[in-house]
């Protein structure tokens, strides 16, 4: 019988599991990023985009992903992502509608949280999680995906 999962940390539980096992054995970073986006998106609930930008030359520019085709290249400071890495911390928005600068890449999202990844004190970049859903993303969201982040994170070079 199918295990019947009780609570987000569960869920997050089980998935980095499935996540240390899709990555275990290989440390390329676009690779593993490619296979981590789409486990996210194939298995959260009400996500319509989930995806990567990686810091190059002061700007982000897009990395692997699964959704609509996004903004390439997004400056620090700007829009959600921007700012999340302005900071290097993760950003929780109910509303993107309400936040000023939001990148509109999909029309559909609504709510989106942006987790930063760092490489010992390096900021290297961002997770990027877009819901149709107002307020999808609370802090067990934000608690579960930076523990996958970090499992990606020390899956790679
Ligand atoms: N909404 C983001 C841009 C990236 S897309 O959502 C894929 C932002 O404001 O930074």
């Amino acid at each position: 019988m199918e295990k019947r999962i009780t609570s987000k940390v569960e869920f997050y539980d089980q998935l980095a599991s499935q996540l240390s096992s899709l990555l275990a054995g290989e440390r390329d970073l676009i690779a593993n990023a490619a296979n981590f986006s789409s486990l996210v998106f194939h298995s959260l609930p009400d996500v319509n985009w989930a995806g990567f930008y990686f810091e190059k030359d002061g700007e982000l520019v897009l990395g692997p992903f699964q959704g609509q085709p996004a903004c390439v290249r997004i400056k620090l400071g700007q829009g959600v992502c921007g700012t999340a890495a302005a900071k290097c911390a993760t950003t929780i928005v109910p509303n993107v509608h309400e936040f000023p600068g939001h990148i509109a890449c999909d029309s559909a999202s609504n709510s989106e949280i942006v987790i930063p990844l760092r490489k010992g004190e390096r900021f290297i970049g961002v997770f990027d999680l877009d819901s149709p859903l107002p307020a999808r993303f609370d802090e067990e969201d934000a608690a579960g995906l930076e523990t996958l982040v970090k499992i990606l994170l020390s899956s790679t070079h």
